[in-house]
């Protein structure tokens, strides 16, 4: 066990009255209402269209790579990012290939992304890294746009980010969330969401939630006793009611969520601002970020990794988040010659420090306490 821990969920009664009021109902613990009324909530929120509930993000994204079929096609994705990025490409039939990532948010640059576009290119998915929506969006979306692409949207990191105004994923074909239960709400552990403005992804990506079935108008597969019509294979990748519930309610309280992560941020960043040797989240100005992650970038990798050690020797839980893809089994021996100089420094170089909603600011004054004793000795030993 860690003194600090790197996250814990955040939740109040009124969450745990949302899932008591499901199993109360004795009826519907899958596919009740309560699927409905968060998809109609996240509508609300992000101002996108349709939205469909899953149970992790990795199905939502699956689902939406499968609904727009890149089989035998290229996806044009980052290698800094979690795993399931590019596993969701390749198990939907087609390539991830990595391109580079900026060096202010992360997120996909959008020259490294011209530079890889081949006619097989079906899409290209960027990721916004940590709570801050991508800073080429919309730069990318341009691009997309003049080469008949479709733009798509890790947001797993980014519910609640907004840039310009617009909600994280408001800008691509489609976006997909994650709320496990270190995002910025969870539905109960696991869940995810897709978002798009498109009418008929929506509907090709709900059949392949379901088995491919089409239900009796207005009616679910539980309250019927008809067999029902079944269009395409399709998985099972609903998300239960109570997890719905739980994340609906955590949704009402978002406003509490963003801005104790923001306070925690605050103060990280109030501690550490005159260590110039380390590099902060600032978000880009018109962003505003919704804090999933705080991950400090260091100048090498000896410096990373000592800091990293130095935490963790004291009991605080920090993580590398993301090593290359690229450097991983499958995709390496893909890929064996690749080199993406930005992937592979920010792979080496950063560092993901606690931050969760309920962490006490003298937590945070400990562990910046650390950092700095860190960098002393470091000083002292030069
Ligand atoms: C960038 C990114 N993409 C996709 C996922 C997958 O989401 P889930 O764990 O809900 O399947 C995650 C989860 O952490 C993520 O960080």
């Amino acid at each position: 066990m860690f003194k600090i821990p790197s996250f814990k969920s955040f939740y109040s009664q009124s969450d745990v009255q949302a899932v008591l009021a499901v199993i109360d109902r004795s009826m519907f613990w899958a596919d009740g209402p309560d699927i409905e009324e968060f998809e109609h909530n996240i509508t609300a929120f992000t101002g996108v269209n349709h939205a469909l509930a899953f149970n992790s993000g990795t199905s939502a994204l699956l689902s939406g790579l499968l609904a727009i079929d890149v089989k035998d096609r290229e996806v044009i994705c980052p290698s800094f990012t979690f795993i399931a990025s590019a596993n969701a490409i390749e198990l939907a039939g087609g390539t991830a290939v990595f391109a580079d990532c900026e060096p202010d948010t992360y997120g996909l640059d959008v020259a490294s992304v011209a530079a890889k576009i081949t006619p097989r290119t079906k899409a290209v998915m960027t990721i916004d890294y940590g709570g801050c929506v991508s800073r080429d969006v919309l730069a990318l979306r341009r691009l997309c746009d003049e080469h008949g692409l479709l733009l798509i949207e890790d947001a797993a990191q980014s519910f609640g980010a907004r840039a310009d105004g617009a909600h994280a994923g408001f800008h691509s074909d489609f976006a997909i969330f994650s709320f496990c239960q270190n995002k910025v709400i969870t539905a109960l552990g696991e869940g995810g969401a897709l978002i798009t403005n498109n009418a008929a992804l929506h509907n090709k990506a709900k059949y392949l939630r379901s088995h491919g079935r089409v239900d009796e108008p207005g009616k679910k597969h539980f309250e019927t006793s008809v067999d029902n019509e079944y269009l395409f294979p399709g998985y099972n990748f609903r998300m239960p009611s109570v997890n719905a519930a739980f994340a609906s309610s955590q949704l009402r309280n978002i406003d509490e969520h963003l801005s104790r992560r923001r306070k925690v941020a605050e103060r990280y960043q109030a501690n550490l601002a005159g260590l110039p040797m380390l590099r902060l989240p600032v978000p880009p100005a018109g962003h505003s970020h919704c804090y999933q992650m705080y991950t400090v970038a260091l100048p090498d990798n000896t410096l990373r990794d000592g800091l990293r050690e130095h935490l963790l020797a004291a009991g605080v839980q920090v993580r590398c988040y993301f090593e290359p893809l690229h450097h991983k089994p499958y995709f390496r021996n893909k890929n064996p010659e690749l080199r993406l100089p930005m992937a592979e420094r920010l792979g080496g170089t950063v560092l993901t420090l606690p931050m969760f909603p309920a962490l006490r600011m003298e937590e945070v004054d400990s562990v910046c306490q650390l950092i700095q004793q860190f960098f002393n000795n470091a000083t002292q030993a030069v």
